[in-house]
């Protein structure tokens, strides 16, 4: 999940879109708070004092008084050693000027992480996992829902799947679940999403996965709910240990909240031109929105040897590794689709044994069995295609 909920207080538009943009590029997953709600303070406040000094002072020490916890990094004009001096007994953690380097700034965010982990009673956090496509149809439902069955049946631990797609999403009938809320009734009640009123939403699926299901209303979640999402993956991550999110396969402001709060970005492309230009254009709008590159996972789904486009030329075009391969098997996954029963839980496929191997990797990187290879099909010499991107 978003590990930092950050609050930026300052009057001039240019300093809070330029933190906002530092805070999300940076190494820790961070959502950036408008306002502070009740119960769910913020662990990071910036405040600019390169104006209203005296006010300014007095913010942070009211600050101080009411939150111990809170990390504040104040930022000033100048490097004057009285401010720093003052800022420091205001209580702030840390002093800047500006505009801060991104490599300090980013180095005190990961100071005050640290910081937070060793408080005591801190508590520690969930993992996300964002599943985009790089075009619809690319299977990213699939993997998806796969690996959050896969995540809550090897952890034991309490996982959660939220779905973006407005108008009928799919993830619970994938699961063969008939869900009686859906994320719209979350968005709607967010002042008392606690963790009971949270498991009267979601629909628990027999592998131990719960369901936080797609909206049956054409445009929610839509922009009109950009403004409340982030707090809505905050307020449902902090109740379980791992939320994944099917994001969909469009750039839209939902969409662009979930990768903020991504700890891992998945990238689902196929082996095919279209989807490779696709992911092109999708990882430089990711870099371009200040969502760590260094989370994207690339996925290539329906991979069958020799893919249409080779992979190395896939990887060249995208500037990005091929973390891992799924094979392409449409009777298996559409027998497992129709069922409702997820893959793993219907036999031994290749296919299991792909999601298998992924998930135990993900949910333990020093995990190295050797995966099953992905089926070898027909050859279909597509290679000349891949020099029109
Ligand atoms: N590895 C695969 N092999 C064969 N068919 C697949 C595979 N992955 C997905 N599909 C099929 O592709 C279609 C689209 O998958 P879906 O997960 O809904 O894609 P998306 O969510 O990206 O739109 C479904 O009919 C699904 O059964
Ligand atoms: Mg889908």
């Amino acid at each position: 999940m978003a590990q930092l909920a950050a609050q930026i207080q300052s009057q001039d538009e240019e300093f809070r879109r330029r933190l906002g943009r530092l805070l999300r590029s940076g190494p820790i997953p961070t959502s950036v708070v408008d306002e502070i709600r009740e119960g769910a303070p913020a662990d990071l406040v910036i405040i600019d004092i390169r104006f209203e000094v005296s006010s300014a002072m007095a913010n942070i020490e009211r600050l101080r008084a009411t939150s111990p916890n809170v990390g504040i990094f104040a930022i000033a004009a100048v490097a004057d050693p009285d401010l720093i001096l003052q800022s420091m007994r205001a209580g702030a953690n840390e002093f800047f000027t500006w505009p801060p380097a991104d490599e300090t700034f980013h180095g005190a965010v990961r100071r005050l992480t640290a910081r937070r982990e060793t408080t005591q009673g801190a508590k520690p956090t969930s993992t996300t996992f964002v599943f985009f496509g790089a075009k619809g149809g690319a299977g990213t439902t699939t993997v998806a829902v796969n690996c959050g069955v896969e995540v809550a049946r090897l952890t034991k631990r309490s996982t959660v799947i939220l779905d973006l797609k407005p108008g009928l999403g799919e993830v619970g009938l994938f699961l063969g679940v008939r869900p009686r809320y859906t994320i719209v009734d979350a968005l709607d009640n967010l002042h008392r999403l606690d963790r009971e009123f949270l498991r009267e939403l979601v629909t628990k699926h027999k592998s131990g996965l719960e369901i936080l299901a797609g909206s049956d209303n054409f445009d929610r979640p839509g922009a009109a709910d950009s403004g409340v999402i982030e707090e809505l993956f905050r307020l449902v991550s902090k109740q379980y240990d791992y939320m994944l999110i099917d994001a969909g396969s469009q750039i839209n402001s939902c969409a662009v909240a979930a990768l903020y709060s991504a700890d891992r970005i998945f990238l689902i492309a196929n082996p095919d031109v279209p989807s490779v230009r696709n992911a092109q254009r999708l990882l430089e709008r990711i870099r371009e929105l200040g969502a760590s590159g260094d989370r994207v996972r690339l996925l290539l789904n329906r991979a069958v040897e020799p893919l249409p486009v080779p992979r190395k030329q896939i990887e060249n075009a995208l500037g990005h590794p091929v973390h891992h391969m799924f094979p392409s098997d449409y009777k298996t996954v559409s027998n497992a689709l129709n069922s409702g029963v997820p893959l793993t839980m219907a036999g031994n496929s290749d296919m299991a044994a792909q999601f298998d191997h992924f998930t135990r990797q993900l949910i333990d990187p020093s995990f190295t069995a050797a995966p099953a290879e992905p089926a070898k099909k027909g050859l279909l010499g597509f290679e000349k295609i891949a020099s029109l991107w």
